[in-house]
Order: C-alpha cells, then structure tokens, then sequence
C-alpha cells in the first residue's frame, strides 16, 4: 500500500438502514466464464428481471469496464490481476450501497476470485459460474476473437494460449449451453430469493 496516514471513515448510516430503504440486501453476483460462455447476456437479462421486480441492479461487465476505469490495463496475467482487483473493491463498494451487483468477467485465475470473496465479504458474495466448453465458445465466437486468436493475431487469449481456472464449489453453476439467458438469470434470481437478498435484513 503506497498511501500512508489514512483513515477510514465510517458514516451515520448503516448498511442496514441502506437495506431498509431499499427493500433487499447489497451483494454481488460474480459471474465467471469464457469469452462467449454468455456472461454479458445473462448480466444484462438478470439486471433487467430485477428492476422489473422493483430491485435496484447494476452491471459491471469486463468490456466496459477496460474502457474506463481499467483502460490502462491488458492481458497480462499481472494486468488481469490488478483487472479483477480494482472490480473487488469496486463491487464491494455498490454491495455496500445496498445496490445488486452483477459483475460479468473472465476471472479466469482462482486465486483473483477468492481475493474477490474475501473483499466483497463472504456472506454478500455469489459466485456463479457459466460451465460452457471451449469449443461451444468457440463455435459461438460473437466478436470473431477466437479466430483472430487461432490465427495468432491476439496474444494470451483465455482458452487458447492463457489459461482458465474452472471454480470448484460455486455457489451457482449453469450450462448455459442447454439453457435461454432468461432461464439462467432465473435461476440466479431464485438463488437470491432463497438467500433472502430481495428483502430487507
Ligand atoms: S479478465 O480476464 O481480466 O477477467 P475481462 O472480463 O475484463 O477479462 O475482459 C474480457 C473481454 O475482453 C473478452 O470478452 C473479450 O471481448 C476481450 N478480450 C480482448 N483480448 C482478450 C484476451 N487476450 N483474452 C480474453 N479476452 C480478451
């Protein structure tokens, strides 16, 4: 840590009073994947069904994210790295503002999701993990990426020639190869409601 002679500042205002004025629990839902495994999709699809139940959501997602916050950063595993870092403590903060996270990246090391656990808080933190094959993501190849990276043209591309760390035990596991992005963020928002993350604490 470079900054010394901080601080930190707690407010009048608790996370459950947040919580009661919004009517739900702040938490992310971390979605990990491949490129192509649908994670933008379902992000966009599961924001939409909570708002359209009266739930505050809001998406983070890897490619609009690099083009602000995070455009100094690349591939590298190190860039990765400091990637998923700064959305921790970023997604940590919109949990604490009581706001229904939704965080769509690779993620692709298990050690960075674990950190991740550790700063959002383990008790606000959802891991669901979209179980779709390299070659399914290949086939599906929306932004021609996978091509360009079998033809060498992208360098550390996840799947190809950088690698993919599959979670163990996530929370929520869906094969989205098999089901619609409306099934799949259905079944996220059935795990929220079981958890008792739309209401009030
Ligand atoms: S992460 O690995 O650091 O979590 P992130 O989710 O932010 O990745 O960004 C992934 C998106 O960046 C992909 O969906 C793809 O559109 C784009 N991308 C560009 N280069 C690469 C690469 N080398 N590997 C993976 N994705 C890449």
């Amino acid at each position: 840590m470079k900054s010394t002679n901080i601080t930190w500042h707690g407010g009048q205002v608790s996370a459950a009073d947040r919580s009661a004025l919004l009517g739900q629990r702040g938490c992310v839902v971390w979605l990990t994947g491949l490129s192509g495994s649908g994670k933008s999709t379902i992000a966009r699809v599961l924001e939409s069904q909570l708002i359209g139940n009266g739930r505050l959501a809001y998406v983070l997602d890897g490619d609009n994210v690099r083009h602000g916050l995070n455009s100094d950063l690349g591939f590298a595993p190190t860039d990765r790295q400091e990637n998923i870092r700064r959305i921790s403590e970023l997604s940590g903060l919109f949990a604490d503002a009581g706001i229904i996270t939704v965080a769509a990246f690779i993620s692709p090391y298990r050690a960075g999701r674990e950190r991740a656990r550790e700063i959002v808080g383990p008790e606000r933190f959802v891991e669901a993990y979209l179980d779709v094959s390299l070659e399914e993501c290949e086939k599906r190849d929306p932004k021609g990426l996978y091509q360009q990276a079998r033809a060498g043209e992208i360098a550390d591309f996840t799947g190809i020639d950088a690698p993919y760390e599959a979670p163990e035990n996530p929370q929520i596991r869906i094969t989205t190869e098999h089901a619609t992005p409306a099934d799949a963020a259905g079944k996220i928002m059935e795990y929220l409601a079981e958890n008792k993350f739309l209401s009030a604490q």
